[in-house]
């Protein structure tokens, strides 16, 4: 039996700091630290020198990223961004009284990070505002800017892709939270023309909606086509972007 020492330790939920305006730790932000845990083996092989997230909210997720990380003497950096100025103080907050240090940045996804992290990240985890709003309610200020997604929810997801991509290292991982009315298929289509596999790290489904946590990494394997959309090669793309996918769906587990 695995001795307390060994057990993954994340933020503690009385530890976590909130404010009026700053999205609490929810479902989703569950189950993207849950996909962090079941990841865990390959995350502390990976030997990440910088992580980072995007969109930090009450700073339960980069928290329990660090925690579970540091605690097997995993050495890294973390950088969390968040476009709500309330959230990144309550992050501070939440990391100070688990005694871990990121450096946070109140910007909009990752603005004026660009040259300085570009290729750095290995690690990166987002939980992004997801939920089909209409579009004038994205980037509204305050606790709106934590759920309004936009058409499909998809109007800041779009605009994260492209930065990470950026900034992800070569071995780079993107972990990220999406929901069916996103068309998860079509984002892994989309990574996919930019060299990425993916698979699902975890599903849940509640009577309201249905979560994903997808993982992306560089599959140097992947043939990169930047035209790829309604053309041949685009929908054998999109064939091949659906094998990981729905060998993740029968639960398998693999390296990455
Ligand atoms: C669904 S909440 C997730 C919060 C936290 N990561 C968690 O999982 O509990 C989305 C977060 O993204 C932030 N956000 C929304 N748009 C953003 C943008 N353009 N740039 C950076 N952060 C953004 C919100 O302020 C909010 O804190």
């Amino acid at each position: 039996m695995a001795s307390h020492k060994q057990l993954p330790r994340t933020a503690q939920i009385r530890l976590v700091s909130s404010h009026e305006e700053v999205y609490e730790p929810c479902d989703d932000s569950f189950a993207l630290v849950d996909a962090l845990l079941a990841d865990r083996t390959n995350l502390l092989e990976h030997r990440p020198k910088l992580c980072m997230e995007i969109g930090c909210g009450s700073g339960y997720v980069i928290t329990s990223l660090a925690l579970t990380l540091g605690q097997e003497g995993c050495v890294s950096n973390y950088i969390a961004t968040d476009i709500n100025p309330h959230a990144v103080k309550v992050t501070s907050e939440t990391l100070k009284a688990h005694g871990v240090d990121a450096e946070l940045i109140v910007t909009d996804i990752a603005s004026g990070l660009e040259k300085r992290l570009a290729g750095l990240v290995d690690v990166m985890v987002v939980n992004p505002p997801y939920v089909p709003t209409p579009e004038d309610e994205v980037g509204a200020e305050g606790i709106t800017s934590s759920w309004a997604g936009g058409e499909n929810g998809r109007t800041v997801i779009d605009r994260i892709l492209p930065a990470a991509d950026h900034l992800l290292s070569e071995k780079g991982w993107l972990y990220m939270v999406t929901l069916t009315a996103n068309n998860p298929s079509e984002i892994c289509l989309q990574m996919r023309n930019k060299g990425y596999a993916s698979k699902i790290i975890i599903q849940r489904s509640t009577e309201e909606e249905s979560l994903h946590v997808i993982k992306f990494w560089r599959d140097f394997d992947t043939e990169v086509d930047d035209t790829a959309d309604q053309s041949a090669s685009g929908f054998i793309s999109y064939l091949l972007a659906q094998i990981p996918l729905f060998s993740s769906w029968r639960g398998s587990n693999s390296n990455n």
